[in-house]
């Protein structure tokens, strides 16, 4: 109805990025994938400038082309979501409730599941501990990242259950298995990741889902580092929440997604009070919003929305030539770090486990973070270094390491901004690191190891 009023707008150009064949890759790279933001982005190093080389895209994405192109689009209209009558608002209304309805083609979602916006996967978590009925008990494993972890203990009525680390999925089944016959709650929800975003090992969910279901509890599936590589479907693997963020799917736009059940969403508290939330407010008393817009409290970011929903559009299309690409580059990724002489990769499951394209590893007597600030200043190359906000995790993995291993991982993870030559680079510089140490001297002040001259600052101007 709008798309006819809006033709006349200069249409904007999408220039699809086209891989180069590059080494042993050329099969991977002859596919046209969608092409992001930071293509092209040029870094200075010690040794000269390089292409960047982002192996980060565990902790956010870049846009994808298309995706900032939707925002602009929207910017062309934007006004206020359902408040107000104008053309503007009218256009902006709609596209904010299309964006849900995109949303929720990409997760499989149930006819009658919500699907409400959020921030990110943390304010998912915390927007869901906040409805759950009184007296449900949380089942959750110790190796969840940080989000998926804590919301829970900060309920004022009933337990959390955490798990061990498991080290085989038999004995997490299993371990599931005595907690929920154990749970005397009046109601039970199993909360578990569906890729780790330390080891990038996917996780069995459609058995997670049979056990819980057997004992009649409930299954919240983070999709953080899932959604970003394989497809999630609500009603086909019978989970009954996810959550996710934009940031993390090429759409960092500020929003983020909680979807799944109606009843326990419409029957709590508003998540936050306020304008929106509201069918009604009287001198009597107040009568709250049903369905998404109950906690969707305040303006929602119909920007963020419209972005994530771009997103979802575009890796539901390319999903196959997505996943053969990034696999084919995690296989180059593993081996190859498998290979160097005191280079450890580490894993919950062994060797031959499921994953998506994250890797953590370890180099013998280097320090995880004058590592990766070695690959930034020397290789331009862009990873994280700690415990990515899954302690106990990465505690319960590296105390399988000798005397000497390091307490931090560094973790290098693929995603549409990654070339097969920044796999190689990567390659390459960690086998120099562990052969023979950084190649300038660092020092290690309150800001982290630091060379003596930083390449990397560097007078740009503010983006504003
Ligand atoms: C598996 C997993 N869950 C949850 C989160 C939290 O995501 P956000 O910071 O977007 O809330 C992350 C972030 O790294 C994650 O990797």
């Amino acid at each position: 109805m709008y798309a006819a009023s809006l033709a006349t707008a200069e249409p904007l150009t999408t220039t699809p990025l086209t891989r180069r064949p590059q080494g042993d890759f050329s099969a991977a790279c002859t596919q046209r994938l969608p092409g992001t933001t930071a293509d092209g982005l040029v870094v200075p190093t010690s040794r000269g400038p390089r292409d960047y080389a982002n192996l980060d895209h565990a902790a956010s994405t870049p846009a994808l082309t298309v995706v900032a192109e939707a925002v602009e689009r929207t910017l062309r209209t934007y006004a206020s979501v359902h408040r107000g009558n104008g053309f503007a608002s009218r256009v902006t209304s709609e596209w904010y409730e299309q964006a849900r309805e995109e949303v929720a083609r990409f997760i499989g979602a149930r006819e009658d599941d919500l699907v409400v916006f959020t921030r990110t996967t943390t304010d998912s978590w915390n927007l869901l501990a906040r409805t759950l009925p009184a007296d449900t008990t949380v089942v959750v494993f110790a190796s969840e990242h940080h989000s998926t972890l804590l919301p829970w203990g900060t309920r004022t009525s009933g337990a959390t259950v955490t798990l061990p680390v498991p080290r085989t999925v038999e004995d997490g089944l299993a371990w599931l298995d005595s907690a929920l016959a154990e749970s005397t709650g009046a109601h039970t929800l199993v909360v578990v990741s569906g890729a780790s975003n330390v080891t990038g090992e996917v996780w069995p969910v459609e058995q997670i889902v049979a056990v819980a279901h057997r004992h009649g509890a409930r299954v919240a599936l983070d999709a953080a580092q899932l959604a970003p590589h394989r497809a999630v479907d609500l009603a086909a693997s019978g989970v009954d929440y996810v959550a996710f963020s934009g940031h993390k799917l090429y759409a960092p736009y500020g929003a983020g997604v909680l979807a799944g059940r109606a009843d326990w969403l419409d029957a709590a508290e508003p998540y936050l009070v306020g304008g929106g939330a509201t069918a009604r407010v009287g001198q009597c008393g107040i009568t709250w919003a049903t369905g998404a817009a109950r906690h969707e409290g305040g303006s929602p970011n119909v920007v963020g929305a419209v972005a994530l929903a771009a997103a979802c559009a575009v890796l539901q299309e390319r999903r196959d030539d997505l996943a053969r690409y990034e696999h084919t580059l995690a296989e180059r990724l593993r081996r190859g770090l498998e290979q160097i002489p005191g280079v450890h990769t580490h894993s919950l499951f062994g060797a031959g486990s499921d994953r998506v394209g994250v890797v953590a590893f370890t180099i013998d007597g280097l320090d995880s973070s004058l590592v990766s600030t070695a690959l930034s200043v020397e290789h331009g190359i862009g990873v994280r270094d700690g415990k990515f906000c899954a302690h106990p995790l990465v505690d319960a993995l590296l105390a399988d390491g000798d005397e000497g291993t390091p307490t931090t991982a560094v973790r290098a993870s693929l995603g549409l901004a990654s070339r097969p030559e920044h796999v190689e680079r990567l390659v390459s510089a960690v086998t120099e690191l562990a052969a023979s140490g950084p190649g300038l001297t660092y020092t290690r002040g309150p800001q982290g190891w630091a060379p003596e001259s930083d390449p990397r600052v560097v007078d740009l101007p503010r983006p504003w």
